[in-house]
């Protein structure tokens, strides 16, 4: 599968927050059951996640489980979380992956715009790929840049929310 990895690098309305040092967190769905569709403890999604704190060697990667990330019919899946970094979630991972989210993980980690490099990365999780999601901070800058341009969009966003301040970065929770 093709993804463009450089459609938020270089606009100033979409670009995310940088970070060189940084953890990333990768969350294993502990639930998730293999292609048999079986229920048998442990799951597969649990020897995932078992695996792949076995093999971290890295104090600025995170591994952690959670019951189901909402990507079952994908079967085992897990998410990477960086602040203030794009977050991601992969499925159709296999229980031997966990190299593979460890090498990911450290290469994102690594990572100073946000994203996670494409070219490098794991084919598993470049096949896997279910999405990527911005980070607050990435509408923060948007906000910024609009509003240091007095744009039509920007004049509605004030119109909507009047007691903010122009020019000073608004949360989502601002924006209705
Ligand atoms: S059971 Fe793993 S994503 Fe739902």
């Amino acid at each position: 599968m093709e993804f463009d990895e450089t459609i938020a690098v270089g606009d100033p309305c979409v670009e995310a927050s940088t970070s060189a040092v940084s953890v990333v967190t990768i969350v294993v769905c502990s639930s998730c059951r293999d292609a048999s569709g079986s229920d048998a403890r442990p799951r597969p999604g649990e020897l995932l996640g078992a695996a792949t704190r076995e093999a971290n060697t890295f104090p600025d990667v995170r591994v952690e489980q959670a019951e189901c990330l909402g990507n079952c019919k994908r079967r085992l899946s897990a998410a990477f979380i960086k602040q203030g970094a794009w977050s991601y979630v992969f499925g159709d991972l296999g229980t031997d992956a966990a190299h593979d989210l460890i090498a990911g993980a450290k290469l994102f980690q690594q990572s100073t715009d946000g994203l996670m490099p494409w070219r490098g990365r794991p084919d598993c999780l470049k096949r896997g790929l279910v999405a990527r999601i911005p980070p607050p901070e990435h509408f923060a800058a948007m906000w910024d840049h609009m509003a240091s341009h007095k744009c039509g969009q920007t004049k509605e966003m004030e119109r909507r929310a009047p007691d903010a301040t122009p020019g000073v970065p608004r949360t989502l929770k601002d924006n209705p």
